[in-house]
Protein backbone atom coordinates (compact mmCIF):
# COMPACT_ATOMS: atom_id res chain seq x y z
CA UNK A 1 0.00 0.00 0.00
CA UNK A 2 1.24 3.56 -1.39
CA UNK A 3 0.79 6.42 1.20
CA UNK A 4 2.05 9.71 -0.24
CA UNK A 5 1.87 12.77 2.66
CA UNK A 6 2.30 16.48 1.21
CA UNK A 7 3.30 18.88 3.48
CA UNK A 8 2.35 22.03 3.43
CA UNK A 9 5.16 23.89 6.44
CA UNK A 10 7.72 25.62 4.86
CA UNK A 11 9.99 24.31 7.41
CA UNK A 12 9.75 21.29 5.73
CA UNK A 13 10.74 18.99 8.46
CA UNK A 14 8.40 20.63 11.29
CA UNK A 15 6.35 19.26 14.10
CA UNK A 16 3.62 17.93 11.15
CA UNK A 17 6.63 15.96 9.67
CA UNK A 18 6.37 14.50 13.27
CA UNK A 19 3.33 14.00 13.44
CA UNK A 20 3.35 12.49 9.77
CA UNK A 21 6.25 9.74 10.82
CA UNK A 22 4.28 8.76 14.03
CA UNK A 23 1.76 7.70 11.36
CA UNK A 24 3.99 6.25 9.27
CA UNK A 25 5.16 4.26 12.51
CA UNK A 26 1.52 3.19 13.02
CA UNK A 27 0.73 1.87 10.08
CA UNK A 28 3.98 0.20 9.37
CA UNK A 29 2.44 -2.09 12.81
CA UNK A 30 -0.64 -2.84 10.77
CA UNK A 31 1.06 -4.15 7.22
CA UNK A 32 2.69 -3.49 4.35
CA UNK A 33 3.26 -0.01 3.66
CA UNK A 34 5.66 2.55 1.72
CA UNK A 35 6.13 6.41 2.58
CA UNK A 36 6.97 9.30 0.00
CA UNK A 37 7.04 12.91 1.73
CA UNK A 38 6.59 15.61 -0.09
CA UNK A 39 7.57 18.53 0.78
CA UNK A 40 5.83 21.72 -1.16
CA UNK A 41 8.55 24.13 -0.06
CA UNK A 42 10.90 22.23 -1.73
CA UNK A 43 8.77 21.85 -4.96
CA UNK A 44 8.04 23.95 -8.24
CA UNK A 45 3.70 24.87 -7.46
CA UNK A 46 4.07 28.29 -8.71
CA UNK A 47 1.58 31.33 -8.14
CA UNK A 48 -2.10 30.58 -9.28
CA UNK A 49 -2.45 33.39 -12.00
CA UNK A 50 -6.26 33.35 -11.43
CA UNK A 51 -6.52 32.91 -15.18
CA UNK A 52 -9.68 30.46 -14.40
CA UNK A 53 -8.90 28.75 -17.55
CA UNK A 54 -8.42 25.15 -15.11
CA UNK A 55 -11.86 25.48 -14.51
CA UNK A 56 -13.45 26.39 -17.96
CA UNK A 57 -11.10 25.45 -20.09
CA UNK A 58 -9.56 22.56 -18.64
CA UNK A 59 -6.04 22.19 -16.53
CA UNK A 60 -4.11 21.53 -19.40
CA UNK A 61 -4.80 25.12 -20.63
CA UNK A 62 -2.95 26.13 -17.12
CA UNK A 63 -0.43 28.31 -18.33
CA UNK A 64 2.40 27.37 -15.46
CA UNK A 65 4.44 24.75 -16.47
CA UNK A 66 5.66 23.69 -12.98
CA UNK A 67 5.68 20.34 -10.62
CA UNK A 68 1.91 20.48 -10.36
CA UNK A 69 1.36 17.22 -13.22
CA UNK A 70 4.21 15.36 -11.20
CA UNK A 71 2.11 15.72 -7.89
CA UNK A 72 -1.07 14.72 -9.65
CA UNK A 73 0.92 11.35 -11.17
CA UNK A 74 2.31 10.85 -7.48
CA UNK A 75 -1.37 11.22 -5.96
CA UNK A 76 -2.87 8.61 -8.48
CA UNK A 77 -0.44 6.18 -7.94
CA UNK A 78 -0.81 6.22 -4.14
CA UNK A 79 -3.45 4.53 -2.12
CA UNK A 80 -3.63 6.65 0.74
CA UNK A 81 -2.87 10.88 0.83
CA UNK A 82 -1.93 12.64 4.16
CA UNK A 83 -2.74 16.31 3.71
CA UNK A 84 -0.37 18.25 6.36
CA UNK A 85 -0.60 21.78 8.14
CA UNK A 86 0.77 24.02 10.21
CA UNK A 87 -2.28 26.31 11.49
CA UNK A 88 -1.50 29.91 10.29
CA UNK A 89 -3.86 32.56 11.84
CA UNK A 90 -6.97 30.13 11.55
CA UNK A 91 -6.08 28.40 8.09
CA UNK A 92 -3.12 26.42 6.34
CA UNK A 93 0.08 27.64 5.28
CA UNK A 94 0.49 29.77 2.23
CA UNK A 95 2.08 27.28 0.35
CA UNK A 96 -0.76 24.66 0.87
CA UNK A 97 -3.58 27.25 -0.13
CA UNK A 98 -1.31 27.70 -3.67
CA UNK A 99 -1.56 24.03 -3.98
CA UNK A 100 -4.88 23.70 -3.57
CA UNK A 101 -5.57 26.74 -5.50
CA UNK A 102 -4.05 25.12 -8.16
CA UNK A 103 -5.59 22.25 -7.73
CA UNK A 104 -8.71 24.08 -7.55
CA UNK A 105 -10.63 22.26 -11.23
CA UNK A 106 -11.19 19.16 -8.68
CA UNK A 107 -14.14 20.80 -7.11
CA UNK A 108 -15.46 20.95 -10.42
CA UNK A 109 -14.68 17.59 -12.15
CA UNK A 110 -13.67 15.22 -9.09
CA UNK A 111 -10.47 12.85 -9.18
CA UNK A 112 -8.74 10.31 -7.30
CA UNK A 113 -12.02 8.29 -6.56
CA UNK A 114 -9.22 4.99 -5.09
CA UNK A 115 -7.25 7.21 -2.78
CA UNK A 116 -8.34 7.74 1.29
CA UNK A 117 -6.91 10.19 2.94
CA UNK A 118 -6.48 11.58 5.99
CA UNK A 119 -6.38 15.04 7.32
CA UNK A 120 -3.44 16.86 9.68
CA UNK A 121 -3.60 20.52 10.77
CA UNK A 122 -0.92 20.98 13.97
CA UNK A 123 -0.12 24.04 16.16
CA UNK A 124 -1.89 25.21 19.82
CA UNK A 125 -5.28 27.03 18.42
CA UNK A 126 -7.26 27.17 15.27
CA UNK A 127 -6.48 23.40 14.05
CA UNK A 128 -10.49 22.73 13.41
CA UNK A 129 -10.69 25.88 11.32
CA UNK A 130 -7.61 24.65 8.95
CA UNK A 131 -8.93 21.26 8.59
CA UNK A 132 -12.18 22.21 7.34
CA UNK A 133 -10.23 24.27 4.77
CA UNK A 134 -8.01 21.33 4.22
CA UNK A 135 -10.14 19.33 3.53
CA UNK A 136 -11.64 20.60 -0.20
CA UNK A 137 -7.89 20.30 -1.48
CA UNK A 138 -8.55 17.59 -3.90
CA UNK A 139 -12.11 18.12 -4.62
CA UNK A 140 -14.57 15.56 -3.06
CA UNK A 141 -13.12 12.80 -4.75
CA UNK A 142 -10.97 11.10 -1.85
CA UNK A 143 -12.99 9.55 0.60
CA UNK A 144 -11.84 11.33 4.00
CA UNK A 145 -11.75 8.96 6.89
CA UNK A 146 -9.93 11.19 9.33
CA UNK A 147 -8.66 14.32 10.64
CA UNK A 148 -6.50 14.92 13.32
CA UNK A 149 -6.16 18.33 15.17
CA UNK A 150 -2.49 18.02 16.55
CA UNK A 151 -1.19 20.39 19.62
CA UNK A 152 2.43 21.63 18.90
CA UNK A 153 2.98 24.60 20.75
CA UNK A 154 6.63 25.78 20.83
CA UNK A 155 6.68 23.83 24.54
CA UNK A 156 6.37 19.84 24.90
CA UNK A 157 2.89 18.60 25.89
CA UNK A 158 2.03 17.27 29.35
CA UNK A 159 2.35 13.38 29.95
CA UNK A 160 -1.08 13.23 30.07
CA UNK A 161 -2.08 15.10 26.60
CA UNK A 162 0.71 13.45 24.94
CA UNK A 163 -0.62 9.85 25.50
CA UNK A 164 -4.08 11.30 24.30
CA UNK A 165 -2.49 12.97 21.14
CA UNK A 166 -0.44 9.54 20.23
CA UNK A 167 -3.74 7.62 20.48
CA UNK A 168 -5.30 9.07 18.66
CA UNK A 169 -2.73 9.15 16.10
CA UNK A 170 -2.19 5.81 16.22
CA UNK A 171 -6.62 5.42 15.89
CA UNK A 172 -6.86 7.42 12.60
CA UNK A 173 -3.39 5.70 10.91
CA UNK A 174 -5.36 2.39 11.81
CA UNK A 175 -8.52 3.52 10.14
CA UNK A 176 -6.62 4.89 7.15
CA UNK A 177 -4.76 1.58 6.41
CA UNK A 178 -8.65 -0.01 7.22
CA UNK A 179 -10.23 2.15 4.61
CA UNK A 180 -7.59 1.37 2.02
CA UNK A 181 -7.58 -2.37 2.43
CA UNK A 182 -11.38 -2.61 2.37
CA UNK A 183 -11.62 -0.90 -0.85
CA UNK A 184 -8.88 -3.10 -2.58
CA UNK A 185 -10.96 -5.61 -4.21
CA UNK A 186 -12.62 -3.15 -6.17
CA UNK A 187 -9.10 -1.40 -7.20
CA UNK A 188 -9.72 0.61 -4.20
CA UNK A 189 -12.91 2.61 -5.88
CA UNK A 190 -16.01 2.65 -2.97
CA UNK A 191 -18.70 0.06 -3.34
CA UNK A 192 -21.31 2.70 -3.69
CA UNK A 193 -20.33 6.56 -3.67
CA UNK A 194 -21.90 8.31 -0.76
CA UNK A 195 -25.04 10.53 -1.30
CA UNK A 196 -23.72 13.62 -0.90
CA UNK A 197 -21.10 12.12 -3.29
CA UNK A 198 -23.96 11.70 -5.43
CA UNK A 199 -26.13 14.58 -5.22
CA UNK A 200 -22.83 16.92 -5.61
CA UNK A 201 -22.54 14.55 -9.25
CA UNK A 202 -26.29 15.64 -10.27
CA UNK A 203 -25.44 19.40 -9.01
CA UNK A 204 -22.79 19.61 -11.61
CA UNK A 205 -24.41 17.39 -14.29
CA UNK A 206 -27.44 19.65 -14.24
CA UNK A 207 -25.52 23.40 -13.76
CA UNK A 208 -22.55 22.32 -16.82
CA UNK A 209 -25.34 21.86 -19.18
CA UNK A 210 -27.08 25.51 -18.11
CA UNK A 211 -23.46 26.90 -18.28
CA UNK A 212 -22.31 25.02 -21.24
CA UNK A 213 -21.15 28.18 -23.19
CA UNK A 214 -19.08 29.68 -19.83
CA UNK A 215 -17.19 26.45 -18.31
CA UNK A 216 -17.01 24.61 -21.45
CA UNK A 217 -14.65 22.17 -19.68
CA UNK A 218 -17.53 20.69 -17.23
CA UNK A 219 -19.90 20.25 -19.89
CA UNK A 220 -17.16 18.10 -21.98
CA UNK A 221 -16.74 16.45 -18.87
CA UNK A 222 -20.12 15.90 -17.40
CA UNK A 223 -22.09 15.24 -20.79
CA UNK A 224 -20.15 12.67 -21.38
CA UNK A 225 -21.32 10.79 -18.08
CA UNK A 226 -24.62 9.49 -17.08
CA UNK A 227 -24.65 8.14 -13.84
CA UNK A 228 -21.86 9.10 -11.57
CA UNK A 229 -17.55 9.70 -12.40
CA UNK A 230 -16.98 5.92 -11.91
CA UNK A 231 -19.37 2.79 -13.04
CA UNK A 232 -21.11 2.36 -9.86
CA UNK A 233 -24.53 1.13 -9.14
CA UNK A 234 -27.19 3.94 -7.98
CA UNK A 235 -30.45 2.58 -5.86
CA UNK A 236 -33.62 3.99 -6.86
CA UNK A 237 -34.51 5.43 -3.84
CA UNK A 238 -30.99 7.38 -4.02
CA UNK A 239 -32.04 8.77 -7.61
CA UNK A 240 -35.09 10.43 -6.29
CA UNK A 241 -34.32 11.51 -3.19
CA UNK A 242 -30.86 13.38 -5.12
CA UNK A 243 -33.79 14.59 -7.74
CA UNK A 244 -35.90 16.07 -4.63
CA UNK A 245 -33.33 17.79 -3.14
CA UNK A 246 -31.90 19.20 -6.59
CA UNK A 247 -35.14 20.52 -7.75
CA UNK A 248 -35.41 22.81 -4.69
CA UNK A 249 -31.62 23.61 -4.20
CA UNK A 250 -32.19 25.13 -7.90
CA UNK A 251 -35.06 27.20 -6.63
CA UNK A 252 -32.79 28.84 -4.46
CA UNK A 253 -30.10 29.16 -7.11
CA UNK A 254 -31.87 30.76 -9.39
CA UNK A 255 -30.42 34.36 -9.20
CA UNK A 256 -27.30 32.15 -10.12
CA UNK A 257 -28.96 30.72 -13.37
CA UNK A 258 -26.87 32.10 -16.62
CA UNK A 259 -29.16 33.76 -19.49
CA UNK A 260 -30.56 32.00 -21.81
CA UNK A 261 -28.23 33.28 -24.60
CA UNK A 262 -24.80 34.49 -23.53
CA UNK A 263 -23.65 38.21 -23.48
C1 LIG B 1 2.70 33.14 10.06
C2 LIG B 1 2.36 32.22 11.20
C3 LIG B 1 1.07 32.18 11.68
C4 LIG B 1 0.73 31.34 12.74
N1 LIG B 1 -0.57 31.29 13.19
C5 LIG B 1 -0.89 30.47 14.22
C6 LIG B 1 -2.24 30.40 14.69
O1 LIG B 1 -3.15 31.03 14.17
N2 LIG B 1 -2.50 29.54 15.72
C7 LIG B 1 -1.51 28.81 16.31
O2 LIG B 1 -1.80 28.08 17.23
N3 LIG B 1 -0.24 28.84 15.86
C8 LIG B 1 0.10 29.64 14.82
N4 LIG B 1 1.39 29.67 14.36
C9 LIG B 1 2.37 28.73 14.92
C10 LIG B 1 2.50 27.45 14.09
O3 LIG B 1 1.26 26.98 13.64
C11 LIG B 1 3.13 26.35 14.94
O4 LIG B 1 4.41 26.78 15.36
C12 LIG B 1 3.22 25.01 14.25
O5 LIG B 1 3.52 24.04 15.22
C13 LIG B 1 4.30 24.98 13.17
O6 LIG B 1 4.29 23.72 12.56
P1 LIG B 1 5.49 23.17 11.68
O7 LIG B 1 6.68 23.03 12.63
O8 LIG B 1 5.03 21.86 11.16
O9 LIG B 1 5.78 24.17 10.63
C14 LIG B 1 1.73 30.52 13.33
C15 LIG B 1 3.04 30.55 12.80
C16 LIG B 1 3.36 31.39 11.77
C17 LIG B 1 4.77 31.37 11.22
Amino acid sequence: MKILAVLGSPKGKGAGYGIARKIETAMAACGSVSFEYLFLKDLDVRPCKGCFLCVTHGEDRCSLQDDRVMIEKRIDQADGIILVSPCYVSSVSALMKNFMDRMCYTNHRPRFFRQKMLLVSNASAGMEQTLETLRRTLGPGPRITGRIAALTPPWPLTPRAQARQDSKIRREAVRLYNAIRKDQPRNGLPKRPSFSGYLQFRFFKKISADTRNYLQADYAYYSQLDNFHYPASIGMLQRLAAGAVLSVGMLFMKDLAPPKKPA
